[in-house]
Parts: C-alpha cells; sequence; structure tokens
C-alpha cells in the first residue's frame, strides 16, 4: 500500500451571480466564486496531487501548466481522470480517501454526501472509503474571512489485483 498527499488553496471572491463553488465536481451554491485558472475545485485539485504523489510522479502543476493556454478553463475531473490512468498505468487505484475543505462559509453538511457520491463516481469507490470533512478557520486569516477555501487530501493507494504491473 502507498499513500499520498495533497494540498491546495484558492482565493474567493464575492459575486453577486455566483454560480457557486466547484467542490469535488458539484457546485455548492454561495455568494462567491473562486478565482482560478482551471475551475478552480481545490478538492480536485488536492486529489489530484495525493494521486501523484503516492507513486512520487510529481504535481499538478508539472503535469498541467498554467502557462499552458490549454488547462485555462479546464474541468478538474480531467485532472483527477489522468492522474488515475497514471496510476492504472503502473498497477495501482486508489482504495480510500479523506479530506479536510477549509471554508468559513456557507456549512457544507448538507453538501457533503453529494460531494463523496461525487467523488465516489470518479474514483469506482464506495462512498463508504470516501471522507468529507469541513473546518471554518474560527474567522482567523483569509480563509476565515472568506477571502479563500482550501482542502486537504490523503488518499491510500493499493495494486489492482487483476494486474501485477505495479512496480
Ligand atoms: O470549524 P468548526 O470546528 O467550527 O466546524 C464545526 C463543524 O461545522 C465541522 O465539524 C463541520 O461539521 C461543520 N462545518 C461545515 N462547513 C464548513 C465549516 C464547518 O459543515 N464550511
Ligand atoms: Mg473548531
Amino acid at each position: 500500500m502507498r499513500v499520498g498527499i495533497g494540498f491546495d488553496i484558492h482565493r474567493l471572491i464575492a459575486s453577486q451571480e455566483s454560480a457557486g463553488i466547484p467542490l469535488g465536481g458539484i457546485r455548492v451554491p454561495c455568494q462567491w466564486e473562486v478565482q482560478a485558472h482551471s475551475d478552480g475545485d481545490v478538492l480536485l485539485h488536492a486529489l489530484t496531487d495525493a494521486c501523484f504523489g503516492a507513486l512520487s510522479l510529481g504535481d499538478i502543476g508539472e503535469w498541467f501548466p498554467d502557462s499552458d493556454a490549454t488547462n485555462r478553463n479546464r474541468r478538474s475531473t480531467e485532472f483527477v481522470k489522468v492522474a488515475l490512468s497514471q496510476l492504472a498505468k503502473r498497477g495501482f487505484r486508489v482504495s480510500q480517501l479523506d479530506s479536510i475543505v477549509y471554508l468559513e462559509k456557507p456549512k457544507l453538511g448538507s453538501y457533503r454526501e453529494a460531494i463523496r457520491a461525487s467523488l465516489a463516481g470518479l474514483l469506482e469507490l464506495e462512498p463508504c472509503r470516501i471522507g468529507v470533512k469541513a473546518k471554518t478557520m474560527e474567522g482567523l486569516g483569509p480563509i476565515g474571512e472568506a477571502k479563500a477555501i482550501a482542502a486537504h487530501v490523503i488518499i491510500t493507494v493499493e495494486p489492482n489485483s487483476d494486474d501485477q504491473t505495479h512496480q
């Protein structure tokens, strides 16, 4: 078994017309929007890095440089899919995920199951293997002032039982 860890943070800006914050592949309605080069899904970006990290394959910025115009406004689910295909190529799959989203508002409780289901679909895992937790920063710092959203993801990665090509 191997483990991978990922972190990401994005700036939030107040917006009357916000379509919501992208989080784990769903949209959480709120009065902010994320400022980002891609769609700015911190949970999926942290997951992408966790996947690359688990097999020491570098990081999201190396695989998808923000200097590359083709990455502009790219859906973060694509980043995850590329990372997963790199794991699969080496005979590995994600077997568990736990995460923390750092967000002052809104409360994520009512979106947790939708986020877990979305991550479960992406990772082809049962939702009981996916943890999604949320924390405020108690008003402290940029996240506490609702100027940013961040996420930590940790995953375990195991050899595919039907594929012995792992290194
Ligand atoms: O940050 P704090 O410890 O006050 O959070 C208490 C609880 O509120 C968390 O354990 C979580 O269940 C919930 N929470 C949430 N959405 C957030 C922040 C916290 O659902 N954005
Ligand atoms: Mg607390």
